[in-house]
């Protein structure tokens, strides 16, 4: 256990009554005398934040933007601050310096009055002047920086975290500013750091991708003002993120000849459906024991895959090298993706190209039958609207949607069997 000694200062300089004083603070009332008022958002001019965010920032709300270092938390929340023009906004860095952040801002290309930047790490500073600049929105980079004067252990340390993200708890909820915290996680996610806050904020959006990928996801893990099913997409470009709005094309590679091993799944993500490109390459083995090797899928998803193919199939992958390989290195944990990955597997098996205008949506359960996905609809609905013209689905699924409403041919499958049947022995 870490020892935390508070320093002898007084706690009760640091209310924000003054600050907003016509807000009450800590008064019992009776609920139902309360009235509901529609919450006031800040709608960004970032269409993905606003998705991820539920509609927008909420005023008074504390979001925490956890990410591995180098995803890009610093350039997309530099960025969002520099496009909010008429909101005061105060970007505390305590990471960067006035230049660094200067030459940044220039990278983006964007020019904001409204916007103040203060390199700072302790607490009362930073509190002193933002009771001067009164922020509409305040940026924090990071909160593993950041370093307040009651607690006495180092920056970055649990209980300097937790004092940190208190004070700024308390400075969001009585002045009713919204503000964001970023802080640094690791490859497993489990450090300490951001995790600990998790309680304590309103909303934690996660940024993720893959650095040597452009494409990022801002997925929301909690979410007290909207579904954590939403979701955000980028794409990390020379001049800050491009928030993309449709990501099924950028996640299809176009490409003039159809080549073997490839494969298109009907995804979703959050909410949002999805198409993107499965590929796989099978070969022979040159080693003694046969490789497997993911990019973006789960291995053991794919060695169970393998086992069915050659249980219930009798495909002989035993001796083969196996590549699967998600497009734009996105990471998928929607099961759907079975089925495309399997046939991806089996198109580069036997050598034969798949139609580019065919798409998969099914989960392919042990015993070789293709299962049903949730959501088939707006799954086909997505296919459609990207010209495809065939989607493969479980025979199950038949009943979750009306065929006559859609244009796109629907193929449905029972068993892996059937698929290898219908689409690579045709004669
Ligand atoms: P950064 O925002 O510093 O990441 P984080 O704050 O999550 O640690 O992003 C770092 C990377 O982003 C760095 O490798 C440079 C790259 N980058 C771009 O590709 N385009 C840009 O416009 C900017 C500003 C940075
Ligand atoms: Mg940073």
């Amino acid at each position: 256990m870490e020892e935390v000694i508070a320093k002898g200062v007084d706690k009760a300089d640091t209310g924000w009554k003054e600050y907003a004083p016509e807000k009450r603070i800590t008064k019992t009332i009776n609920l139902s005398q309360l009235n509901t008022t529609k919450e006031d958002r800040l709608v960004t001019n970032d269409a993905e934040l606003n998705r991820a965010l539920g509609g927008g920032i909420v005023g008074g709300s504390l979001v925490l933007v956890a990410g591995e270092p180098g995803i890009g938390k610093s350039t997309l929340f530099l960025q969002i601050g520099l496009h909010l023009q008429g909101t005061r906004t105060l970007y505390i860095s305590g990471e960067e310096s006035e230049q660094q952040v200067k030459m940044r801002a220039d990278r983006l290309k964007a020019v904001n009055e409204d916007f103040y930047l203060l390199t700072e790490t302790a607490t009362t500073t930073i509190f002193q002047e933002i009771k001067k600049l009164r922020p509409e929105l305040v940026i924090v980079d990071s909160i593993q920086t950041l370093q307040s004067n009651f607690i006495e252990s180092s920056p970055g340390s649990v209980s300097q975290i937790r004092e940190c993200a208190a004070e700024f708890q308390r400075f969001a909820k009585e002045t009713n500013t919204p503000v964001f915290l970023i802080g640094h996680i690791t490859k497993d996610g489990s450090i300490a750091g951001p995790k600990i806050l998790e309680h304590m904020v309103d909303t934690v959006l996660q940024f993720e991708g893959d650095r040597h990928y452009a494409y990022r996801i801002l997925r929301t893990l909690k979410n007290r003002f909207g579904s954590t099913a939403e979701l955000g997409i980028y794409e990390m470009t020379g001049e800050g993120m491009r928030p993309v709005s449709n990501p099924s094309e950028i996640l299809i590679t176009q490409k003039e000849d159809q080549l073997s091993g490839s494969a298109i799944a009907a995804t979703l993500e959050g909410l949002r459906p999805m198409l993107i490109e499965v590929q796989a390459l099978v070969t022979q083995s040159v080693y003694g024991t046969p490789q497997r090797t993911v990019s973006g899928f789960d291995l053991r998803r794919l060695q169970l895959l393998l086992a069915v193919l050659e249980k219930r199939g009798g495909f002989h992958f035993g001796m083969k090298d196996v590549f699967v390989n998600i497009a734009g290195g996105l990471k998928i944990e929607d099961p759907s993706i079975d089925l495309a990955v399997i046939c991806a597997l089996l198109s580069s098996f036997e050598d034969i190209p798949l139609s580019q205008h065919i798409c998969f949506a099914g989960e392919v359960g042990l015993n070789g039958e293709i299962r049903a996905v949730n959501r088939i609809e707006q799954r086909i609905a997505e296919a459609e609207k990207l010209g495809f013209e065939k989607i493969v689905v479980s025979k199950y699924n038949k009943k979750g949607f009306n065929k006559q409403s859609f244009n796109i041919e629907i193929m449905p499958v029972g068993q892996v069997q059937e698929v290898y049947e219908r689409l690579f022995q045709v004669v």
